[in-house]
């Protein structure tokens, strides 16, 4: 079969790399795609929020599926459209993939379906939402509602930055996205990613992952798109995800189905385990980045077939048979380590020559996935985004997958280049 991937991360390009190993898939092509994604299969130069290019390169292509990566052609209905001209899409439709791009439409719908989340309230004008502060203690959790790039969350630690920040939002510091706030209680507690690929009914959950969203050693500094990951995250044990199939993904799934919205591909849960248990500090719709590198690199067996399942249906009652197939059983320790650009999240420069890359692509259990990089026209590999390459490993255990990972990033050759070297510490004795 061909498929046809969405997107040009290191999310993308693992996902490239896991289903070009399916004895299914004759071709996986990629738009936009990435040098790495480009030794896998046909990239085209096609944006990934360019729906009227992507749905005109469809029908050329005609493939037997199309895998959507990232969140904003989900938010401008690519599902729908490709959907309506026949095609199996894995990536909810524009409605149901609000439960990212509207943190409102995403809290109503838990306090509707009964989900466990933190108390909040959302705002359009000042004094709304400073009425709403009166009722809270610090530290108050601030929320552009629209797509925000992962910047749109600001944790306030005293009234007054509350009130500056709320102002800010109120008047534009997002754009559209902060037109609308949500502004909601504090969680204590450990957090946690799960992913759920589903058809609107039935559940297949991957391992449990975490990654590090802040950019400095010790989970300090400005918040990124995610430095580092790691999975199966021991957070989420049996007790744990017991109570998250029944008081979140359940009652989630039923609720859209029934609300005329049924959630098709991969929701992203992001949990707060509390004493209290599990409840929801946001949903995605969509593979989290950097943590999809370490699922796709953790499965030994084949997710083709779930992901095909997911965008034709039939999954319900059928799970453990495509659990066999990807040998959720079999799943390795994996880790991956983000190599960004220096003076990311804030700006960076482009173009600095990366050398050492298929080296580090030779220790053992390692693959490099390509992210914000280029060939420039002397056909060097160069830096061109913020999050730039992820070293991505497997091992007996996480000291062996974490070892090899930076044993990778240790082969590079790219001054300007950093890495937090405390990725997984939760998880590491050495
Ligand atoms: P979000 O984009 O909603 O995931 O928020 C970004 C980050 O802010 C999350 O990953 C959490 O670390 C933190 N966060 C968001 N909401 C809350 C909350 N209600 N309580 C504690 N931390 C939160
Ligand atoms: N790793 C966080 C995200 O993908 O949103």
């Amino acid at each position: 079969m061909n498929i046809l991937l969405i997107g040009s991360g290191a999310r993308e390009h693992a996902l490239a790399w896991k289903m070009d190993q399916s004895a299914l898939v004759d071709v996986v092509h990629c738009a936009p795609g990435n040098p790495g994604m480009d030794k896998i299969g046909p990239c085209f130069d096609v944006a990934a929020d360019d729906i009227d290019g992507l749905e005109k390169l469809t029908l050329q292509i005609e493939p037997d599926l199309i895998v959507v990566g990232p969140e904003v052609p989900l938010a401008l209905g690519l599902s729908d459209r490709l959907r309506a001209r026949g095609f199996d899409v894995f990536g909810p439709s524009a409605e149901a993939a609000r439960l990212e791009s509207s943190k409102g439409f995403s809290k109503d719908a838990m306090d509707k379906y009964g989900v466990p989340t933190a108390r909040f309230g959302r705002f359009k004008d000042l004094l709304g939402a400073k009425a709403f502060l009166d009722t809270m203690d610090a530290p108050f959790v601030l929320k552009a509602d629209g797509l925000a790039a992962g910047k749109g969350v600001v944790i306030a630690q005293s009234r007054k930055e509350a009130d500056a920040e709320v102002e800010a939002m109120l008047s534009g510091k997002f754009g559209e996205a902060s037109s609308e706030l949500v502004i909601e209680e504090f969680m204590q507690g450990e957090e946690a990613s799960i992913f759920v690929m589903t058809d609107g009914e039935g559940a297949l959950y991957l391992p449990a992952a975490q990654d590090h969203k802040q950019v400095g050693e010790g989970d300090t500094g400005p918040n990124t798109g995610g430095m580092g990951a790691y999975a199966p995250a021991p957070v989420v044990d049996d007790a744990v995800l017991a109570r998250v199939k029944a008081e979140i993904v359940e009652p989630m799934l039923k609720g859209m189905a029934a609300d005329g919205m049924p959630y098709q591909g991969v929701l992203y849960i992001g949990v707060m385990v509390t004493d209290d248990g599990p409840k929801v500090v946001e949903f995605n719709a969509r593979f989290g980045d950097p943590e999809c590198q370490v699922l796709m690199a953790g499965l030994t067996g084949d997710i083709v077939p779930a992901l095909l399942v997911c965008a034709t249906g039939g999954l319900k009652g059928n799970e453990d048979a495509f659990g066999a197939l990807m040998d959720l059983e079999g799943f390795q320790p994996a880790a991956t380590i983000i190599l960004a650009n220096e003076g990311y999240p804030e700006s960076y420069a482009k173009g600095a020559v990366i050398e050492g890359v298929e080296d580090a692509g030779t220790v053992d259990g390692v693959e490099v996935f390509h992210a914000g990089t280029d060939i420039d026209d002397a056909g060097a590999l160069i830096a061109t985004g913020g999050r730039v390459l992820a070293m991505t490993a497997t091992g007996a255990d996480f000291d062996e997958a974490f070892a090899r990972a930076y044993q990778a990033a240790d082969r590079l050759n790219w001054p300007t280049g950093f890495c937090r070297r405390d990725i997984g510490w939760r998880v590491r004795k050495t």
